[in-house]
């Protein structure tokens, strides 16, 4: 058996190139074979007969480990015969927050009061008033959370207080897909962050901000060890099952009736939880890939 690793080329974080570190070597304590690549190492293509091509890696290699977010050269590696980890469509799914709160609206799983924003194609066209109007009355109260539809680690989340600055952040993500989503005020500046394999809770941390509504580490949170109980097995298992994600991490508001699903990020970084909780979730990962490669 022998896999790749693939990492975006363009990542210059040390976490994402460690992670991949990781990951062989976990691999090759189980006897398996990995290569690390950049995502600019792979020319996928389609010829002018239609037929997808990916190079010397659909005859190399059993599977993938899929550490970049390209929605094109992933499908074409499937495309193919390279088994993913995770999915193209997971992956692409998880990348948008909207997408994905849309699929699991259809499985019971609480998450917050949630209106798509309205995409505009030109930034001169002026906010539409009305849209936002219905949006402050749908969602009846502030602060509200504003959110580019695709970002990370924080940095694409706002929270507006009143309607000016709605205004203000609404008009500056009004040309990128975004979402509004209601306040979880018993949250605020907490979340858990649990990493799943195979639908299955590995690992859990509680994050902290004492300066900031949003938790993340990367904007100054702190974390600690978290019990996994039934609750967050159980939302694993149907995230998992809903999403057919192999490994994904998810981060869960506290709400006064329960765990609230933020996001689910189908390529969280895991070695700031491997820190905080001693877990070996690279080790996790690359055993759930082998035995998964065996069955299929
Ligand atoms: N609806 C909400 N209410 C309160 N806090 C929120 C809400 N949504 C997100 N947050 C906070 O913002 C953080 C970042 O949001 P998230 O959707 O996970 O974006 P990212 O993908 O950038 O991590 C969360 O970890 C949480 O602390
Ligand atoms: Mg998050």
């Amino acid at each position: 058996m022998r896999g790749f690793i693939v990492n975006n080329a363009y990542s210059r974080l040390n976490t994402a190139l460690n992670q991949s570190q990781r990951l062989k070597y976990e691999f090759e304590k189980l006897g398996v074979e990995t290569d690390v690549v950049t995502s600019a190492g792979i020319i996928s293509s389609i010829d002018d007969k239609g037929i997808p091509s990916v190079g010397k890696y659909s005859e190399k290699y059993d599977f993938c480990v899929y550490l970049d977010k390209d929605k094109y050269a992933s499908r074409l590696l499937e495309k193919c015969g390279i088994r993913l980890f995770n999915t193209a469509e997971a992956i692409e799914t998880c990348d948008d927050k909207m997408l994905t709160h849309i699929i699991l609206s259809e499985h019971g799983v609480n998450m917050p009061f949630t209106v798509p924003g309205l995409l505009c194609y030109t930034p001169e066209t002026p906010l539409n008033l009305s849209y936002l109007n219905r949006v402050e009355h749908a969602i009846g109260q502030y602060p509200i959370i504003i959110k580019e539809c695709y970002g990370s680690l924080g940095k694409q989340v706002y929270k507006a207080d009143n309607r000016e600055q709605l205004l203000k952040i609404a008009n500056c993500v009004k040309c990128k897909p975004h979402l509004f989503q209601k306040c979880v005020n018993s949250t605020i500046g907490r979340d858990v962050r649990v990493i799943a394999v195979g639908g299955n809770p590995v690992a859990a941390m509680m994050r902290k901000s004492e300066t900031d509504f949003r938790s993340n580490i990367e904007l100054g949170g702190t974390a600690e060890i978290y019990e996994i109980n039934g609750e967050i097995v159980q939302l694993c298992k149907t995230v998992e099952k809903t999403l057919k994600l192999d490994y994904f991490g998810i981060d869960l508001l506290f709400a006064p009736e329960g765990f609230s699903v933020c996001e689910i990020n189908s390529n969280a970084f895991f070695g700031g939880i491997e820190k905080v909780t001693g877990v070996n979730v690279a080790k996790a990962y690359a055993q759930h890939i082998c035995e998964s490669i065996k069955i299929e």
